[in-house]
């Protein structure tokens, strides 16, 4: 199986992208539900729960795990990466969704100056910034943290006044800062739910993109480029689900995100 983590359930909007791009695989999908949001947490917190995910995932038969989570693949993906998997598991392998993205972003601008929305965590974290200036040194980029925004969707409020409210106040304020921005990352799971408050305050010039088009790309040519992990995937098109809090909670929070009608599992560890 195909390993897909978050910290709760962020990470089904990129698990959405990538069964419909490798359909013929089978996912198993974990959400931190009982400790998530990650969005605010230390270094070492997000690095200590990541952890423990991925050597849940790897227990249970994912020699592939992707951290489908902005907040875990911009603090924990590469301590994980580099002082974890060469010891203890030489054969598997964990891959984030910052890398992919800042590989593809500076594509879509054509002033050369983007903004970048995430959490607190993500942009705190200065990984974009970094992981970017390695492909498009020229690029300018603005980052700008929105807290309200995962509350919003996770309450299922992203069709309310409160959240054109936030989701203006936020466009306002990267736009302010650079007006020169013509293309908009949003690089946290949970964002693309908010799509519609976002265009009805994005000004017509500025591309929005999501990361869950471009993680299920990268991720085909991963597999392209790595037979030997293809291999060892099963491919039954099948997913199944994990949860740290309750089963019920999870199948409930996930019909938000589009996805039902399957039985989530709870677990602890
Ligand atoms: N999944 C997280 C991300 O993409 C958002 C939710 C959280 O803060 O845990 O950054």
């Amino acid at each position: 199986m195909i390993g897909v983590f978050d910290s709760g359930f962020g990470g089904l909007t990129i698990l959405k992208n990538l069964q419909k791009a490798l359909p013929q695989y089978d996912y198993l999908y974990l959400g931190d539900n009982a400790r998530a949001p990650y969005g605010s947490r230390s270094f070492e917190t997000i690095f200590r729960y990541t952890l423990q995910a991925v050597r849940e995932l790897f227990s249970r038969g994912c020699p592939l795990v992707i951290l489908a989570c902005n907040t875990a693949s911009a603090k924990a993906l590469r301590s994980i990466q580099q002082d974890v998997l060469p010891y203890e598991f030489p054969d598997k392998r964990v891959l984030g969704i910052v890398r992919p993205t800042a590989e593809e972003i500076g594509k879509f601008s054509k002033t050369g100056h983007i903004g970048i929305f995430g959490t607190a965590g993500t942009v705190s974290s200065g990984s974009y910034l970094i992981e970017i200036k390695h492909f498009y040194p020229e690029l300018h980029v603005t980052q700008h943290a929105c807290p309200m925004w995962v509350p919003l969707v996770e309450y299922g409020e992203r069709e309310s006044e409160g959240a054109k409210f936030f989701v203006k106040k936020d466009i306002d304020a990267l736009l302010a800062e650079d007006p020169e921005i013509d293309t908009l990352l949003l690089a946290c799971t949970h964002y693309p739910l908010l799509e519609g408050a976002i265009r009805a305050a994005l000004p017509g010039n500025v591309k929005l993109v999501f990361q869950g088009d471009i993680v299920a790309e990268k991720t085909v040519d991963y597999l392209r480029r790595h037979p030997e992990m293809e291999n060892r995937l099963t491919k039954n098109g099948k997913s199944r689900f994990l949860t740290t809090d309750t089963a019920k909670f999870f199948e409930k929070g996930a019909s938000l995100f589009g996805m039902t009608g399957f039985s989530a599992e709870s677990i602890t560890f």
